[in-house]
């Protein structure tokens, strides 16, 4: 077979493990044969496309990013735009494509693959939202570079007897901001799946600086106050409909400085979470969904998206793994809320 792969959407940690996993056994045990798409649904969609054999995948296990590159464009939103990638498959004989991405790369799969292309999905996002498998490559090497950052904050906020407001990603699931924020000892966590009381985080706020510590407080970029709105940096929508979030953050330090009377300050990790080599844990689980979705591919179990569940790398319908979002079950949260304001 010969077999296109590509990488849409945000780029993550791991990337490049999924694609030399399925080029390496691929080309080894099966024999087949790859071509790299560039940039998400943009390369077979302009026929943009690069080398890909063993040469092009040595060495890349522990680079972030995504040889490929990606983009968040969307065939859908482009006239004849599935034509076009149907044809220019059939010009350059590819059989069968490997996509690796979120929510919105494997939405786009799901309904090619109702339209009769033959592509298996690989999920990846540091958000850690999609559903139908436990993690998502890229999330865990976020969360270390975010508690990283917040055990660093610590420091600095006790010496200054500052409030420290760090904002992380993860758009609209609460995943980055929970786990951080518990490996981080945060003294409070803010999730977009639960709207939060402004005076309420004041009095946690209050109650560390009572304690003698510096309090850090971790904002997920989606999260809101209970009368107020998401903070957006402008109006305008990505190809898939989605916003830009972020500014949170600055809101919550004002507030808080101005409620509590102690200077507080705001760090916004920002794309730092999606940068770099990825952890020993998404390196393997990486390495394990790629060899398993070139299984997937020379099975021709067309339509499924390789997952992990518990231990094991299991197949799902790729429809499963888009129809909704995977948010934070409010009990999880509960979890973590013994440790506010102590
Ligand atoms: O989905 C990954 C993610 O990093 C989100 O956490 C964030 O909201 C978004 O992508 C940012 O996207 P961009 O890099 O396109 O601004």
């Amino acid at each position: 077979m010969r077999i296109g792969v590509l990488t849409g959407g945000g780029d993550c940690p791991g990337l490049n493990a999924v694609i030399r996993a399925v080029v390496r056994k691929g080309v080894s045990t099966y024999g087949h044969d790859f071509v790299g798409f560039r940039d998400g649904w943009r390369g077979p969609l302009e026929g943009l496309t690069m080398p890909l054999g063993i040469p092009e995948v040595r060495g890349i296990l522990p680079r972030g990013g995504t040889i490929l590159g990606s983009s968040r464009t969307n065939p859908f939103k482009i006239e004849n735009g599935v034509e076009q990638i149907k044809n220019n498959l059939g010009a350059m004989g590819v059989d069968a494509l490997v996509a690796i991405g979120g929510e919105d790369t494997l939405g786009v799969a799901t309904k090619l693959h109702g339209l009769g292309v033959q592509v298996v999905g690989v999920p990846k996002t540091i958000d850690n939202d999609l559903n139908a498998t436990d993690y998502t490559f890229g999330f865990d090497t976020a969360v270390n570079i975010a508690m990283e950052a917040i055990d660093r904050l610590h420091t600095t906020a006790e010496s200054h007897h500052r409030t420290l407001v760090v904002e992380v990603m993860g758009r609209h699931a609460g995943w980055i901001a929970l786990h951080a924020g518990l490996a981080g000892g945060a003294n409070v966590i803010l999730l977009p799946e639960r709207n939060f009381d402004i005076e309420q985080v004041a009095g946690y706020v209050e109650k560390r600086f009572q304690h003698q510590y510096a309090p850090i407080v971790v904002v997920a970029e989606g999260a809101q106050p209970l009368d107020g709105q998401m903070v957006l940096h402008n109006q305008e929508l990505d190809a898939f409909g989605h916003v830009r979030l972020g500014g949170i953050g600055q809101w919550l330090a004002e507030q808080l400085e101005a409620k509590t009377g102690k200077e507080a300050r705001t760090v916004v990790l920002g794309h730092i979470q999606r940068g770099g080599t990825p952890t020993a844990f998404d390196r393997v689980l990486a390495t394990r969904l790629g060899l398993h979705a070139i299984d997937a591919v020379n099975d021709g179990d067309w339509g499924k998206m390789v997952a992990l569940q518990g231990t094991d790398v299991v197949r799902v319908p790729l429809v499963e793994a888009t129809k909704e979002l995977k948010t934070v079950p409010l009990e999880r949260y509960t979890e973590a809320e013994v440790f506010f304001g102590s």
